[in-house]
């Protein structure tokens, strides 16, 4: 037997189950059951309404990640332009983590996703919610320098 997926059909709901998700995560870091639960509880939806809709975007966590959580894209426009493989392997190196790992130090994380809606700017990566798109390796590996810098810092 099948999970029935549980859809909202008002828009205006679903964009207040949006927001209330975002700012969840930006509170607790990820999306635990109990995050969720509250949520269904504040906007008077059921946790599986709250579950699917999590669930469908890459954007929200549904497991604690890393402090900068790293989602590369694997889409056929991020395909076509070199792909997701060269830049994951390069941050598999440079990280020491697979994809759906995290660092010891819980700095970064690692996922591939399908598409972050920024096709024109293929190859493209997110870090938390920052953009990052006509991917080079030194670009990369720039970036990964100032967020480990930070990540020292604080
Ligand atoms: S396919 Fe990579 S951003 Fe759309």
């Amino acid at each position: 037997m099948g999970v029935k997926l549980q859809t909202l059909t008002d828009p205006k709901k679903r964009a207040m189950l949006l927001s209330a998700l975002y700012i969840a995560q930006e509170q607790f870091g990820w999306l635990s059951p109990e995050a969720l639960e509250r949520v269904a509880g504040r906007l008077g939806l059921s946790i599986g309404q709250v579950r699917s809709t999590a669930s469908f975007y890459t954007m929200f966590r549904l497991e604690p990640k890393g402090r900068y959580h790293v989602q590369v894209c694997e889409g056929l426009s991020c395909y076509l332009a070199g792909g997701a493989e060269p830049i994951v392997d390069h941050l598999v190196r440079r990280l020491g983590i697979r994809p759906g790992e995290t660092t010891k130090d819980g700095t970064f994380s690692l996922e591939i996703v399908q598409c972050l809606a920024a096709c024109d700017l293929s190859p493209g990566m997110k870090i938390n919610d920052e953009l990052y798109g006509c991917l080079k390796l030194e670009t990369i590996d720039a970036l990964l320098d100032d967020l480990t810098q930070r990540a020292v810092e604080r």
